[in-house]
């Protein structure tokens, strides 16, 4: 699809019925309340997965907000300390201030942050459109500096992402590799999908070269038998790697078999009250989904 129709697309997005919108929500949002995504985390647990959780919500508008967000996500930490649950916690810069100054934002992850540390959990900061990255990066290292359990997020689609591996890579090292959910333009992102896949596989190969543990999230299954070559090839550890997907993508049966082999599997749980808006935004900017998700409804 032209960058051109993808627009027209995004466009329209608002004028779909709320109804529709819901269905699309119910399958991927744990709920509105953290006890419901905390009862989904336990289950996946049951099942032998991990998880991130995720407060729904991006582009606070003021720093009180920023501060609600802050204090929720710390109060996460101690839920899932107390319950013992496999679960850490993935955030977007956004919604702790960004927008408002890295100062007021860097303030705010950082309380989370200390409150990762008190509870030995990691945190992982997700990566928003272009117009963030470096903000996020710098985020990033100043997190790092403060705790050890932290960890950045690169899109295989941005034409920088190869040199910010480079200069982040390290043993240390904790990222998660995706392909980018955000609708960039032909100057910064690669816009066709075996290209960004192949992106996606050189940037894999590079990370485990340097040493760095991988996050990889996809539910392309193509990419995913790639990357599990890789893994062979290069006789990995299963410490060095985990997979990563999004609570509610169907995966007919694959993560159930990268358990059983042995592998780190760990499910995205987005929640939170503003799951609408976000569900618009998402649809917004990757109209793509809209055909999965009739796809995905014909199918059951
Ligand atoms: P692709 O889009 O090619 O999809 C492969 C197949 O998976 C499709 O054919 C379809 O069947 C299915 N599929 C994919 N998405 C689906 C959906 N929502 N519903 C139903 N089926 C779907 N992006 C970003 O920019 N910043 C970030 O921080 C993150 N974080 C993140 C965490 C985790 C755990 C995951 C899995 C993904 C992200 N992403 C992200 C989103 C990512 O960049 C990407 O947009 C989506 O994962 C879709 O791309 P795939 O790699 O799945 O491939």
């Amino acid at each position: 699809m032209s960058w051109g129709l993808h627009r027209l697309l995004a466009a329209s997005i608002p004028y779909l019925p709320k109804g529709l919108v819901g269905l699309f929500a119910r399958r991927y949002v744990a709920g509105e309340a953290a006890g419901e995504a905390l009862a989904v985390a336990r289950e996946c647990n049951r099942q032998g997965f991990e998880t991130t959780l995720d407060i729904l919500g991006e582009h606070v508008a003021s720093e009180h907000q920023a501060a609600i967000v802050a204090q929720q996500y710390a109060d996460l930490y101690g839920e899932i300390s107390r319950e013992g649950l496999e679960a850490n916690i993935s955030l977007k810069p956004t919604h702790l201030g960004l927008d408002l100054g890295r100062q007021i934002c860097e303030t705010k992850v950082f309380q989370v942050l200390d409150e990762a540390q008190a509870t030995d959990n990691f945190l992982r900061l997700d990566m928003e459109d272009i117009r963030y990255t470096d903000d996020t990066l710098a985020l990033y290292r100043k997190c790092r500096a403060r705790h050890a359990k932290v960890g950045p997020v690169l899109q295989a689609c941005l034409r920088r992402s190869g040199d910010d591996l480079a200069a982040l890579l390290s043993p240390q090292l904790n990222v998660r590799l995706c392909k980018g959910i955000y609708l960039e333009s032909p100057e910064v992102a690669i816009q066709d999908r075996h290209a960004i896949n192949a992106n996606f596989l050189k940037l894999v190969r590079q990370g485990f070269a340097g040493g760095g543990y991988l996050a990889i999230a996809t539910h392309d299954q193509r990419l995913i038998a790639e990357v599990e070559s890789i893994i062979r090839e290069g006789e990995l550890s299963p410490d060095r790697f985990e997979f990563q997907v999004l609570y509610g993508v169907p995966m007919a049966g694959k993560l159930q078999t990268l358990r059983d082999q042995g592998f780190k599997v760990r499910i995205y749980i987005p929640f939170g009250e503003t799951w609408y808006d976000y569900s618009l935004r998402r649809l917004q900017e990757n109209p793509a989904i809209v055909r999965y998700v009739l796809r995905n409804l014909f199918r059951r």
